[in-house]
Order: structure tokens, then sequence, then C-alpha cells
């Protein structure tokens, strides 16, 4: 049993919302937190457009989020929401699949302008699905992120320590204890 999943709703490797997932990866293998990770453009397109329950992939991609204690949603801010790929995957998860997890969204937009696309656009979804705690969030603006020549991404400072302090809420002991 994994104790964290990390969802990537984002387009592509070479997204800025990379450099988050890897802040957030590099938090949990820190922590010794065991985690995966799905980045839902992966999966196969036909079985997320089709709702295709039954698709071998999917439901491995649903046992991990079923297993994991701790939910990370990542996701770039489009048209004022979180993406259509990110939702593809929420509309095959079980009823309750968050129901007892504690779920972190964090969200990458283009201006501060769409600020509360996670609380009016994704935080309902996660509701939904049975998320009652919902930890504190963070909004990154894509300018605080360089993608570097070498491929990996340097991260404003204070956004690293927003992005720690939000990491910092999930407690090492209670996750060593849903880990048994
Ligand atoms: C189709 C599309 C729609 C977008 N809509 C918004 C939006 O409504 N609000 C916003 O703040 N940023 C918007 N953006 C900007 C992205 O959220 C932001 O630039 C992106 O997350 C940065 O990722 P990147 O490194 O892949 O460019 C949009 C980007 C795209 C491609």
């Amino acid at each position: 049993m994994t104790s964290a999943i990390i969802i990537n709703g984002g387009i592509g490797k070479q997204s800025r919302l990379m450099g988050i997932q890897h802040k957030v990866e590099r938090h949990f293998e820190t922590k010794h937190i065991s985690f995966n990770t799905i980045h839902v453009q992966d999966l196969p397109a036909e079985d997320l457009i089709n709702a295709n329950f039954t698709s071998e992939s999917i439901l491995q991609a649903i046992q991990l989020v079923e297993d994991a204690h701790i939910v990370v949603v990542l996701t770039p801010v489009y048209k004022a929401s979180f993406t259509g790929v990110l939702k593809t995957f929420l509309d095959l998860l079980p009823q309750k699949a968050l129901q007892d997890k504690k779920v972190i969204p964090l969200a990458l937009g283009g201006s501060l302008g769409h600020l509360l696309a996670i609380e009016y656009a994704l935080k309902p979804i996660l509701s939904v699905l049975g998320a009652t705690e919902i930890l504190n969030t963070v909004y990154v603006v894509d300018k605080q992120i360089e993608r570097l020549d070498n491929g990996t991404f340097l991260i404003e400072r204070e956004i690293e320590v927003r992005l720690e302090e939000v990491l910092q809420q999930i407690d090492p002991l209670e996750v060593s204890l849903s880990q048994k």
C-alpha cells in the first residue's frame, strides 16, 4: 500500500506543472512517504473519453488512488478551471473515492485572475468524491517557475516555501500508521 498519490492533470512533460510535481515528489522522498504518480495524459485517451470503467489501465490508476492516504491533485488553469483531461479521470473515480483521505490541490495559472479556480471549480468536485479534509492549497503563477535548459525547473523561493508549508501539513506519524 502506498501512502500518497499525485494526480497530474497537466499537458506535456515540459509543462512548468512538472516543476511542482518534482517538488512534491522530493518532499515525499525526504519524508520517506511512499508515493505513486498518475499523469492522466499517459492513460489511454479513448478509455478516458469513453468513460471506459472496465479499462485495465484505468482500473489500475483508480486502485492507486483508493490505496493512498494522501492525494495531491495538480492542475494547470485552463479557461478559468481545471483541465478537461483531469476531469475525464475524476469522472471515472468511484463515488466516494476521496473519503477519509487528505487532499492537497495545487494549481498553476497564467495570471492571478483565476486565483479562485481551485475554490469554485476543483473543490466542489473533490467534495462530491467524498473529500472532507482538503488541506491548504497553493496557486502558482507560471512566471514563478522557470524551465531550465537541462529540463529541470527553478521555482521562486517564495513559492518553494509556500509549497513546503502546505506539504508540512501532512503528519508523518499518521502517514506511517496508514502504511501499516
Ligand atoms: C488552453 C489554455 C487555456 C488557459 N486558460 C487560462 C486561464 O483561464 N487562466 C489562467 O490564469 N491561465 C490560463 N492558461 C495559462 C496556463 O494555466 C499556464 O500558462 C500554464 O499552466 C503554464 O504551463 P506551461 O508551463 O505548460 O506553459 C491557459 C493555457 C492554455 C494552454
